[in-house]
């Protein structure tokens, strides 16, 4: 039997709250507190300190972000001197620090001292609003622009666009470090396949161990066992002075292995020394440093994204996302036993972006 009296009057009891509360309105509206008026409401002086304090964070961060691009032109990281590549670092993130958090500072304390406060209560509706309300809410974005004073007070709207606007240049100058100019000093620069087309390897360049540039012998390397090289006259290289810049082209793992369990093509035959071979150790995906080395398997695995490659046979790809062997450096002894590289690598290290020329 339906009994009206149940719809709408039904009671619940809340024993926390120790009081009966309608179901159809289970929670009670608390209310909005009393609004209370800042003291930018009350006086133009406050006022206007605050617009004055507002504009001075943003034009702090055009300062900043002008900053970042001085800095990025009065230490260039093309000098390869620690000490200008350190206070680039330095200066250039302390701009940029600057620069955003004198945005965030200022647009927070426009929004705490200026805008409005009022708080308003939205009641939830479907999605889509009926055109009143739509019109309402062009009326209510009107108001807000009006409160916001986002219209009225031009210099703090104006220095926001300056800010924003400048903050992002500093980024964009950073671009320009990913292409350097040719130079006197460095005329390969604008050439990325040239530049890692040369290496310090060259003809008669002893290969040493990594990193303390001793010689090794041929000799010295036994069955099995993996050695990472570089050219000697890296190896004597201040480390001030480019050495990280050309280690990262010049790097080499070295093996050797039973001759018979090689598979080399004719023109290569002479490239490697009694079963000792050399590959460049950047790998020909995204350039990561190819060094665990699998004696039972002749695998070299890339730690990044696993790429193998197979140094018994030309250094191919057996597995993952590299799509080249690594480049092999021809290698041979002098009269004292000691190994030389016979030239430089003969194709470019490292990633295959420029195969896509
Ligand atoms: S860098 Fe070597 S597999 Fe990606």
């Amino acid at each position: 039997m339906h009994n009206d009296d149940s719809q709408g009057e039904l009671q619940a009891y809340r024993p926390s709250a120790g009081l009966a509360v309608s179901i159809d309105d289970p929670v009670q509206n608390p209310g909005l507190p009393p609004h209370r008026e800042r003291i930018t409401d009350k006086d133009p002086a406050a006022e206007k300190r605050a617009e004055r304090t507002i504009y001075t964070l943003f034009y702090l961060s055009v300062a900043g972000s002008i900053w970042a691009i001085a800095a990025y032109m009065l230490f260039p990281i093309e000098d390869q001197q620690l000490t200008s590549i350190r206070h680039n670092n330095m200066f250039i993130g302390l701009g940029i620090a600057l620069a955003l958090l004198s945005i965030g500072i200022g647009a927070i304390h426009w929004s705490k001292s200026l805008m409005s406060d009022k708080e308003h209560v939205e009641m939830r509706h479907s999605t889509r609003g009926s055109e009143s309300t739509r019109a309402a809410v062009i009326k209510s974005f009107e108001a807000a622009n009006e409160e916001s004073g986002f219209g009225r007070r031009k210099m703090i709207r104006n220095s926001l666009f300056a800010a924003v606007a400048a903050s992002i240049l500093p980024g964009i100058t950073l671009f320009r470090g990913l292409a350097p100019h040719s130079s006197e000093e460095n005329p390969l620069a604008g050439h990325p396949v040239e530049l890692l087309k040369q290496t310090m390897w060259e003809e008669g360049a002893y290969l040493t161990r990594d990193p303390d540039g001793t010689r090794i012998k041929a000799s010295d390397v036994t069955l099995g066992s993996a050695f990472h090289v570089i050219p000697e006259k890296l190896a004597a290289t201040s480390h001030t002075d480019g050495y990280l810049e050309e280690k990262a082209k010049a790097m080499v793992l070295m093996v050797r292995m039973p001759p018979e369990q090689i598979t080399e093509t004719e023109e290569r035959k002479s490239w490697s020394y009694d079963g000792i071979v050399a590959y460049s150790k950047v790998c020909t995906h995204v350039g990561c440093p190819v060094a665990l080395y699998e004696q039972q398997t002749h695998h070299l695995l890339c730690p990044c994204h696993q790429s193998q490659f197979d140094v018994s046979d030309g250094a191919k790809v057996v597995f993952g996302p590299a799509s080249r062997p690594l480049p092999q450096l021809p290698i041979a002894v002098d009269d004292e036993g000691y190994l030389v590289a016979q030239s430089d690598f003969t194709e470019p290290v490292g990633p295959s972006f420029w195969e896509m020329h």
